[in-house]
């Protein structure tokens, strides 16, 4: 039985304040972050936000035939979603999209969908629901899970979800790198190298910026045979390279600034070092090399920073996010000089050493 009077309020014969409530709440919204998840998860697999036409309401019986639902449970998906404002409802009960709805059709400019496959993927799902033992014993949960690490297990036994998780990467990477193109500084460089660029679009970018610029983007072989877009091919550069190679072992490719965004996280501090190493082998003196990752701080700003690291420590086997510390200590291992860091609107962080 719970009674209400003013500032307290009593359950099961205790008063409660309403600090101790807050904090209930606070607690009990952060648990419930893995159902929003899941919910954001299943439209996205149903293809709910496709099926509701862009600038027309819909009732939930007819966008229940077009994604082969019961439409009692999608009335209850709905109403649960459109609370996050992912969807909203018109006061005769039909259904529209908002700002966050659209980003989970396919056809979206900003399209989030492939990220929200993966999100809840059953791949994430099964390593996540290891993460205590992970824990415990300091190793990937994935692993664990799978017997081996994600990029075998893509390969091995689920190219599609592979294919679902680069597009994602792909597609995440569509929203910042514009931004994170106007804020690398290429000065007089004339070739600029991005070192496990995937699928090309940022190095594009900044072609498309920098017209005078010799433009390379080094990848895996795998990587480079499945774009089916030719990266550069909107970008007016002086010259637009591709080169296959295994950056663990060498970068075959001579330039003044060497790009590595988003490549470091995936390793530990022996693999970093290496690949930092590879880079300055091959480069020219006084040339740049650009971390592009986040940095974890002290403070809460870093929230996503560390977000992601627990989902390197879940799924991959050696990634993390690092300090700026961190960062520096990996460039002098890799005998180079710690210069600027640059922290951008996106969150991520331009990271910098001199060869
Ligand atoms: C996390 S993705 C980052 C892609 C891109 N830089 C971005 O920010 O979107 C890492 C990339 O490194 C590539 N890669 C992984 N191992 C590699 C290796 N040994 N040699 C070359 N490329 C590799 C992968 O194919 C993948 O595209």
């Amino acid at each position: 039985m719970t009674n209400s009077t003013a500032g307290t309020t009593e359950v099961s014969g205790r008063d409660v304040s309403g600090r101790e409530l807050a904090a209930f709440e606070t607690m009990h919204r952060l648990l419930s972050g893995v159902w929003v998840a899941r919910l954001i998860h299943a439209i996205a697999e149903l293809g709910v936000a496709d099926a509701l036409p862009l600038d027309t309401p819909a009732l939930v019986a007819d966008i229940a035939a077009a994604t082969g639902t019961d439409p009692d449970a999608l009335h209850r998906v709905l109403r649960t979603a459109a609370a996050f404002g992912v969807f909203a409802a018109d006061p005769d009960g039909r259904y529209l999209h908002t700002e966050l709805s659209r980003l989970l059709r396919g056809d979206e400019p900003n399209s989030i969908r492939n990220a929200a496959l993966i999100a809840c993927a059953d791949w994430q799902w099964q390593a996540w629901a290891r993460l205590t033992d992970g824990i415990r014993s300091g190793r990937s949960a994935f692993a664990d899970a799978f017997g081996k690490d994600m990029w075998a297990y893509f390969a091995e036994d689920d190219p599609a979800a592979g294919a679902v998780f680069q597009q994602a990467m792909a597609d995440l990477a569509t929203m910042t790198d514009r931004a994170l193109a106007s804020a690398v500084d290429l000065a007089d460089a004339e070739t600029v190298i991005d070192v496990g660029g995937g699928h090309g679009h940022f190095i594009a970018a900044l072609a498309e910026r920098n017209p005078d610029i010799e433009a390379v983007l080094f990848e895996s072989e795998a990587t480079l045979a499945g774009i089916t877009e030719k990266p550069g091919a909107a970008a007016p550069a002086r010259h637009f390279a591709t080169r296959a190679g295994d950056f663990r072992e060498a970068i075959d490719y001579t330039a003044d600034i060497y790009l590595l965004k988003q490549v470091i996280h995936l390793f530990d501090d022996e693999m970093s070092v290496r690949v930092l190493r590879n880079c300055a082998a091959s480069a020219k003196p006084g040339a740049r090399i650009i971390v592009i990752e986040r940095i974890i701080t002290d403070g809460p700003e870093s929230v996503p920073a560390k977000l992601f690291d627990m989902e390197m420590f879940v799924v991959q086997s050696q990634g993390r996010e690092r300090t700026e510390r961190e960062f520096a200590e990996l460039f002098e291992r890799a005998g180079l000089r710690p210069s600027e860091v640059t922290v951008t609107p996106s969150g991520m962080c331009l990271i910098e050493a001199i060869v």
